[in-house]
């Protein structure tokens, strides 16, 4: 059972979603850094220069396809993450992870992956993306059976 996550650490984004975040996600962390618009349909995460802000699903899930729909801070990202991932809690959780790297302007976002199962990871993999992720809106899907995870 994963719980739904995403966090934006040094970095801004835009994230829109089909259903109403109100009821089906809690602003976790980054106080009002963190800001629902269009009666729940989106959600803006931003940073400042202490810290950044993200939110939680309220509901844990086993097995499914979560398609996140992400617009990236455009020019110079460098140093900063913004990740999306599914998250067990516990000692040996499991995770499913897209963190997007940020880079000096006009360099590209890369795009790193990972999972854990039962506390134990090492499956990274890092990606350049074949269109620029800070132009517009682009869906991120995550697809978890219980055979294999896309
Ligand atoms: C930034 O872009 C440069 C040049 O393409 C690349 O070599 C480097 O790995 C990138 N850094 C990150 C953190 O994405």
């Amino acid at each position: 059972m994963l719980f739904i996550t995403l966090f934006v650490i040094m970095n801004c984004c835009m994230v829109s979603y089909g259903g109403n975040f109100y009821q089906e996600f809690d602003l976790n962390w980054g106080g009002n850094r963190a800001k629902i618009f269009n009666g729940g349909q989106l959600l803006s995460l931003s940073l400042d220069k202490a810290s950044g802000s993200g939110f939680l699903s309220k509901k844990e899930y086993l097995f499914g396809r979560i398609d996140m729909q992400l617009k990236l801070v455009v020019g110079n990202s460098a140093g900063t993450v913004t990740s999306y991932y599914l998250s067990s809690q516990g000692p040996t959780h499991d995770e499913i992870d897209f963190e997007f790297l940020g880079n000096v302007t006009g360099e590209p976002y890369i795009l790193h992956t990972n999972v854990y199962s039962q506390g134990k990871g090492d499956r990274e993999q890092q990606f350049y993306l074949w269109f620029d992720p800070t132009k517009n809106f682009h869906t991120y899907s995550i697809i978890w059976k219980p055979q294999h995870i896309m």
